[in-house]
């Protein structure tokens, strides 16, 4: 039976708060935030295992076994890619705040998708945001795996690389040590016995933490951020003194193509300056600040990252930046080994933090879908006790965690990335749109150059995301199939919506 198109397209009510759980809804959050707080939040969330790791791919690109390059790098040109890549965001960061202030609610992106575009797109959001919150955290707990390692080696501590690395990326790997794992690593039932334990061990530390209740407070990410900063700082201020000119040269080995595709994956880098639109409902008068957090943090964030990417790059040949841990190989490459060390362990708190954020993020997205009926009920069980969504938190975490276990790192970028951009696109044009069928509701800020912004910034994602590589486009499709079926099967006959 064919879907009435109606349903497919209802809104939620933008004012539809009664549905909200008590525990979660704006009656019992308080409204402590400032506009200097949000972009320390944006930091936060932002700063983690795109520059501390995916950065080595994007300047280097990546080559299979085989020899078949699967994307070419920017080399030197890297510091191209992060400016595209914060022209791109901020096109979208300001529709975002757009958004932000109009429906200060927390649901982000999926809430913005309900009260705009309407049902079925709310769930395709919904459903990619688990690409960008669950899915991508597997790329960061393997990143900080990779860093952990490092810094443990460091000390003298040696574990079993077969206990290192996941199936995947010994598979995928162009490295004939990390490759060769297939051959060496001891087998049971003649399958080989890879699996990247340290990354399964955090995020099950981390799910296990946030089903308690510990949440993540103001003060405590502004002291993870402290760190991150302090590390960053260090990483530049004694890496500039060590930079080789030559290491510039050729500037964009791989010409436009190298700087694009480079972007496409670097882009994880900027995920989660939207997360903070999550944190609406705690935020002094957000219609002024939400902007203020979200494009302040952006900013600041992509004048650290051009600074990272010119000093990475002048330390060591591009080439050599390929490495589970790019930041600290190039200093230990220049020689600078007790520097390297401390890169490495700001690199484990801040991953530490993005985990945190994103693994608490997930659960209650989840959540907010279940309350609109779009996911089963028992998704929004709150603990009686911990006050916390614990049944999608445990599912979340353990999810991730197996994950992380076997999966490689970039082809993880890769599905994130997309998800993450498709998101960001449908985002601008829920602003056009909203223009159109709410025009008279007060817009605290309102995106100018409509509709220039808007669907330059629409454009602009979806150009980013032909930088990656073909592979990725076809899981991405039968990711948004699976999708669809589940909705079908589900959610569009359990809607609330529905019954009104
Ligand atoms: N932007 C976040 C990171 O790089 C997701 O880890």
């Amino acid at each position: 039976m064919a879907a009435p198109t109606s349903q497919l397209l209802r809104r939620k009510p933008i004012a539809a708060a009664e549905w909200e759980s008590p525990s979660t809804s704006s009656a019992t959050l308080r409204r402590v935030m400032g506009p200097g707080d949000l972009i320390l939040l944006s930091i936060g969330a932002v700063i983690g295992a795109g520059i501390f790791s995916s950065i080595g791919t994007a300047a280097a690109g990546e080559t299979l076994p085989s020899g078949e390059v699967v994307r070419y790098g920017a080399g030197p040109a890297l510091v191209l890619s992060f400016l595209l890549l914060g022209v791109v965001c901020g096109l979208a960061a300001l529709c975002y705040a757009e958004l932000a202030s109009m429906i200060p609610q927390a649901g982000s992106a999926y809430a913005y998708a309900y009260a705009t575009l309407g049902e079925l797109v709310a769930w395709i959001i919904g459903w990619d945001l688990m690409l960008e919150y669950a899915i991508g955290n597997i790329a960061v707990a393997i990143a900080w795996s990779g860093y952990c390692t490092s810094l443990l080696s460091g000390f003298g501590i040696t574990l079993p690389e077969y206990l290192t690395h996941g199936y995947r990326t010994a598979l995928l790997s162009s490295d004939p040590i990390v490759h060769g794992l297939l051959e060496t690593a001891p087998r049971i039932a003649g399958v080989p016995l890879l699996l990247n334990l340290p990354a399964f061990a955090i995020v099950m530390a981390i799910t296990a933490l946030l089903y308690v209740g510990v949440k993540e407070s103001v003060r405590a990410n502004n002291i993870m951020v402290a760190v991150k900063l302090v590390v960053l700082l260090t990483f530049v201020v004694v890496g500039v003194g060590q930079i080789d000119a030559a290491n510039y040269v050729p500037f964009a080995p791989n010409g436009w193509r190298g700087i694009h595709q480079g972007a496409a994956i670097v882009f994880f880098a900027y995920i989660g300056f939207d997360a903070i639109s999550t944190a609406a409902e705690e935020t002094r008068d957000p219609q002024r600040n939400m902007p203020i957090g979200i494009l302040g943090g952006l900013g600041i964030c992509t004048i650290i990252y051009i600074i990272i990417g010119a000093v990475a790059s002048g330390l060591v040949p591009y080439e050599q930046l390929k490495a589970a841990d790019p930041l600290a190989q190039a200093l230990q490459l220049a020689g600078l080994r007790t520097a390297g060390l401390v890169v490495a362990f700001g690199a484990v708190v801040s991953l530490t933090a993005v985990i945190l954020v994103f693994q608490y993020g997930q659960p209650r997205i989840f959540m907010a879908m279940a309350r609109d009926g779009l996911l089963p009920a028992w998704a929004s069980a709150i603990h009686p006790r911990f006050r916390t969504p614990h049944v999608t938190t445990l599912v979340s975490g353990i999810g991730v965690a197996v994950g992380a276990l076997v999966m490689d790192e970039n082809e993880i970028y890769d599905l994130t990335n997309i998800g993450t951009l498709t998101a960001f696109a449908i985002v601008c044009l829920g602003v056009l749109v909203l223009r159109r069928t709410d025009p008279d509701r007060p817009r605290p800020f309102r995106v100018p150059a409509l509709p220039i912004v808007a669907i330059a910034g629409a454009a602009a994602c979806v150009y980013t995301m032909t930088g990656l590589p073909a592979q990725s486009w076809e899981r991405f499709g039968a990711w948004l199939g699976l999708g669809l079926l589940m909705y079908f099967v589900y959610g569009y006959r359990h809607s609330r919506l529905r019954s009104l």
